[in-house]
């Protein structure tokens, strides 16, 4: 299982105790302080199993295509689903320019991902971003690139989602986008969006 862009490891601790500390889990992070943090997360709770890399996530495909059974595609966002009325800090750094730079990385990093899982395997992509720029369309740009990926229908045990968008802008999106999905925000969590791509065996 590969988690590519893992710190400060919420998710890879996630993973950990799903896998039972066995098996291998290689968490990759490129961003140095974030990536000790992680380090001390992962031993702080006694998981083994895992290996860390301090790399950028672009050229882990490049370096181990086919490898994967799991990848886990946690993207760097522009955070918009966090944004909160009356918590001015909550867009302090939200821009369309830092939307436009992120869709770029994640576009790369998705297709990284996508080269390092081996036929049959599963790649879960997410950000906590709403921009369609950020989620359906990096995803569209993927189905596009990629010809044997399946894009799987998520089955979530909440009541709070709607299906990923077929159109923005006035331009249709690939309509296999509608199996994607947009959590909305409440008391509890913070929005989210999700795919779930299949490479053919
Ligand atoms: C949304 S956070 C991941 C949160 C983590 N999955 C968790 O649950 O704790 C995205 C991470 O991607 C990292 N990142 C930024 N650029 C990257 C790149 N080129 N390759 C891999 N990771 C990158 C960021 O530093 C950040 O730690």
């Amino acid at each position: 299982m590969l988690d590519l862009a893992a710190a400060p490891g919420g998710k890879t601790l996630h993973l950990a105790m799903h896998m039972r500390d066995r098996g291998r889990l290689s968490a990759v992070e490129p961003v140095k302080d974030r990536f000790f943090r992680l380090r001390a997360n992962l031993e702080r709770a006694g998981v083994t199993m895992a290996r860390t890399y301090l790399m950028d996530g672009r050229a882990v495909g490049r370096k181990v295509p086919g490898r994967f059974d799991r990848v886990l595609l946690d993207a760097p966002c522009s955070s918009e689903a966090r944004i909160r009325a009356g918590r001015p800090e909550s867009w302090a750094h939200w821009s369309p320019r830092k939307i436009a730079e992120q869709s770029k990385k994640q576009r790369r990093l998705l297709l990284s991902g996508l080269e390092a899982l081996r036929p049959g395997g599963r790649l879960l992509y997410c950000t906590c971003s709403f921009a369609p720029e950020e989620n359906e369309l990096v995803v569209a740009h993927a189905l596009r690139r990629q010809e044997d990926l399946r894009l799987l229908p998520l089955e979530l045990p909440l009541p709070n989602w709607q299906p990923g968008l077929e159109a923005w802008n006035g331009k249709a999106i690939d309509p296999r986008l509608r199996h994607s999905r947009r959590i909305l925000p409440d008391a509890r969590m913070d929005g989210f969006f999700l795919a779930l791509l299949e490479r053919e065996a």
